[in-house]
């Protein structure tokens, strides 16, 4: 009999994760019931909102339950199933979460390309985290060509695509990352015009010589200190989309904006963003991200961890900034 294993919560974390939050529970893989497909799953994604997850705040999901499997999309193939619609052999994304096999209705997957794309970047750039930053910077950013666009946690999954994007729109882009080997990376590999690594100290003063014109749109991913110093480079009637905040995610108090009145002297567009909100116009981004990237245009990092043991290593490093490029676990 297949052995499924998976990580479930064993409790909720106050400030940052340890892996005393996770439970690694052994048992025989499911039977798919009608209507159902039995998944092995191949990649797993980590991600930020991860944390979130494990809490019982409200917010715009809800948590995960202590003894529940962590939540999380994969990559697997079907081993069996009782939907018609799906074959054995055939590539899915899925919201099965941290564990090796899952059983899922064939409503709750969607059936991935052969050939096109590594199946891994279904969980990246052509995944989530793509049609965050396609979305964000598009529809909140509505970047203009000439503007400057500055993003933060610009090596990562989202980060990256959207610099990226903003330099085929005919924009300045700027990154923000932690280090100089990903400031390096985000500049000669990507292409941004220029990349802040805000661990040297020095952040106002390097983002200001980097966008002499101010800046248009800010992308914001991190907040606390960095949104700060971002709202003194704001131009007038520039646009923030506020999309995450994992410096603060770990926090036990939030950090308290000091700069909230450029806001209102500058005219800024605030606004936060949540991808699923655009979930019927994933088709769109999917075609325009694949384009770019066949175009050679776009350009794609990934962390690869092996094994499920390592799970909880790996998004405990995600949080802290240790990943370079969009976290994932290969599973098989
Ligand atoms: N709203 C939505 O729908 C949505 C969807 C997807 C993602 N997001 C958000 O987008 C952001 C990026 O997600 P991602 O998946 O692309 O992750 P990622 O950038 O691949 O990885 C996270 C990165 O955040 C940076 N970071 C961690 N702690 C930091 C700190 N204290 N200060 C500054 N930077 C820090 C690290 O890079 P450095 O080494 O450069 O610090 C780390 O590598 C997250 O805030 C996430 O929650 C939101």
């Amino acid at each position: 009999m297949t052995q499924n294993r998976a990580w479930t919560l064993a409790s909720y974390p106050t400030g940052w994760v340890t892996e005393q939050n996770f439970k690694l529970v052994e048992s025989p893989a499911p039977a798919p019931q009608d209507g159902e497909v039995l998944v092995k799953n191949l990649w797993l994604s980590l991600d930020p909102y991860m944390r979130g997850r494990m809490s019982q705040q409200k917010s715009y999901a809800k948590g995960v339950e202590i003894g529940e499997v962590m939540t999380g999309q994969t990559v697997g193939e079907v081993l069996e199933s009782k939907d018609p619609a799906f074959k054995p052999g055939e590539k899915v994304l899925t919201q099965l979460g941290w564990q090796l096999y899952g059983c899922a209705k064939g409503t709750e997957l969607n059936k991935l390309p052969e050939g096109r794309a590594p199946l891994s970047y279904y969980l990246g750039c052509l995944g989530m985290p793509g049609m965050t930053a396609y979305f964000g910077l598009n529809e909140i950013g509505q970047p203009k060509k000439g503007e400057t666009v500055v993003v933060s946690a610009a090596s990562g999954a989202v980060g990256s695509v959207v610099g990226q994007l903003a330099k085929i729109a005919g924009c300045g882009a700027v990154g923000i990352a932690g280090g100089k080997e990903k400031c390096d990376y985000v500049v000669k590999e990507l292409g941004f015009d220029a990349c802040i690594d805000y661990k040297a100290g020095n952040l106002y003063r390097d983002l200001k010589d980097a966008c002499p014109k101010g800046v248009d749109v800010y992308f914001e991913n991190v907040g606390g200190e960095i949104l700060d110093t971002m709202f003194r480079l704001m131009n007038p009637f520039s646009r923030i989309v506020v999309c995450g905040r994992i410096a603060e995610y770990n926090a036990t108090e939030p950090y308290g904006v000091k700069m909230f009145g450029s806001i209102l002297v500058n005219r800024i567009k605030v606004q936060g963003m949540i991808v699923f909100d655009w979930k019927d116009r994933y088709g769109e981004a999917l075609k325009a991200l694949g384009g770019q990237l066949a175009a050679g245009k776009l350009k794609y990092r990934e962390s690869v961890l092996e094994g499920i043991e390592n799970a909880p290593k790996g998004l405990i490093g995600l949080l802290k900034g240790q990943n370079f490029g969009k976290q994932l676990v290969k599973l098989a």
